[in-house]
């Protein structure tokens, strides 16, 4: 009998002995023993069939919405741009996030567009939620006008979903979640790495011979990985995340793993009373409208399009022996540089004011041109002087205090301009940040 081996169930990584630590992620006690797949005896396998480049596409680029639209832009465009937006027939796609983000929600938005506009079955396949639950969320979400060409199942076991979905003629199939699943083929506890291995591709070599578009919800583990990441990336066709904060409603999708896409695009929705909707304004979203001290507008990248956001500053004296940086939306560490080069260029004496920073909108930006808002922000809060409000300002500050120009820096200039700020701010205008004050 062939020996068992072990998988780190953080990275992937297999070794024929346990381990204490992985030697490729560093983490400690994740291995877990698998047991090895049971091959098939030697030459009894016939040759298959050789094919040649010419071929006929099997996979002819026919899109499929999801019914939002922001979604679509996500999951991808057709290259001939013949097929529309959304995701490719017959592809298997993961959809990941933290729990209570929107992704059972999401699926079954899915599931009622794709059973109300294709034809072919449509299957919503639930190892966690009942069947009641399932239909009282579709009832939430679209009242009582339920399609009756969508089926709704309640299983946990692997090979008992696949032979309900072979007698039924579904192409589209949603199963929520590959952690609550099993199959009796391999030991293990469902969400372990052998059971969501050997589920998650069973399920997907059934969806690709049949030609099934398959969705698969993955929960994400406390490093913000899914479960078994490695594993479950390299089966499927994309890897699609929800982020977003559950205060303000915002909800992110983006495409971690796409190959029938980019994988920059980004996509804006909201958690509303009947589900999620497309933010199809997102600059109206995130904006208060208004001049007021301590608030700077900035048009930053978010995937490939130029979104205009709030940077709000409140500066307030340090009560405390340390003065205390806060920041939501940027990284801290971010913040206490910014407050390092005004506090040296700009001569004003951060050392015994708190500083509160709030990108509006519950948006989490990464890009660096927010750098000369966050700057903005700061002296305008400190000096109490309102910043116009159809001022934008745009630009990395290096620590000597040079502010660069931004990547696609015409872009966000005439996008912001034709959003109606005509005030701009950028490395053209001001080329270091001692200028600033004159400026604002
Ligand atoms: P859910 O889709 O269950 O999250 P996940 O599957 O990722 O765990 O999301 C549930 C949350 O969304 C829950 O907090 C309730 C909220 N929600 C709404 O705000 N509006 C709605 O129409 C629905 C269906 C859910
Ligand atoms: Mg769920």
């Amino acid at each position: 009998m062939k020996k068992a081996s072990y998988v780190c169930s953080n990275c992937g990584h297999q070794t024929a002995k346990w381990m204490g630590q992985c030697s490729e992620c560093g983490e400690w006690n994740t291995f877990i023993e698998t047991l090895p797949v049971v091959e098939s005896k030697k030459g009894s396998k016939k040759p298959i069939d050789l094919h040649t480049l010419a071929g006929e596409d099997e996979l002819k680029e026919q899109r499929v919405s999801s019914g939002l639209s922001e979604v679509d832009r996500v999951l991808g465009e057709s290259v001939k741009d013949k097929g529309g937006s959304g995701f490719v027939k017959g592809s298997v796609l993961l959809v990941s996030g933290d729990p209570g983000i929107g992704k059972s929600t999401l699926l079954l938005q899915v599931c009622l567009n794709l059973a109300a506009n294709v034809s072919g079955g449509v299957v919503y396949v639930s190892a966690e939620e009942s069947v009641s639950q399932v239909r009282m969320r579709a009832r939430r979400l679209i009242g009582d006008s339920v399609k009756s060409n969508l089926s709704l199942v309640y299983s946990y076991d692997v090979d008992e979903i696949i032979a309900t979905l072979k007698e039924s003629n579904a192409k589209y199939v949603v199963l929520d979640s590959i952690q609550t699943v099993q199959t009796e083929s391999v030991r293990g506890f469902p969400g372990g790495i052998s059971q969501v291995k050997n589920s998650a591709s069973k399920l997907v070599n059934f969806a690709k011979s049949n030609g099934i578009s398959m969705f698969i919800v993955g929960h994400i583990n406390k490093e913000g990985n899914v479960a078994g990441p490695k594993i479950l990336e390299h089966l499927v066709d994309g890897v699609f995340q929800i982020e977003g904060d559950k205060q303000t409603g915002l909800r992110i999708i983006r495409a971690l793993k796409n190959r029938f896409g980019a994988t920059n695009e980004v996509g804006l929705l909201r958690m509303g009373e009947n589900g999620l909707e497309d933010v199809l304004n997102p600059s109206d979203y995130f904006l208060t409208n208004q001049s007021l001290p301590g608030v700077c507008k900035c048009p930053v990248l978010e995937g490939n399009r130029i979104v205009i956001v709030e940077v709000q500053a409140l500066i307030s004296p340090t009560v405390y022996s340390l003065p205390k940086r806060v920041a939501e939306g940027i990284s801290v560490s971010r913040l206490q540089l910014i407050a390092a080069i005004v506090q040296k260029y700009i001569k004003i004496n951060l050392s015994d004011k708190d500083i509160y920073i709030n990108v509006a909108g519950g948006l989490k930006v990464a890009d660096r041109s927010l750098d000369l808002a966050v700057a903005c922000a700061i002296v305008s809060s400190y000096k109490n002087i309102s910043i116009d409000k159809h001022m934008v300002a745009f630009g990395e500050i290096a620590l000597t205090g040079n502010i660069s120009k931004s990547l696609l820096f015409e872009k966000r200039k005439k996008e912001s301009k034709r959003l109606g700020y005509n005030k701009l701010f950028d490395a053209s205008s001001i080329k270091h940040i001692k200028n600033i004050t004159s400026s604002l």
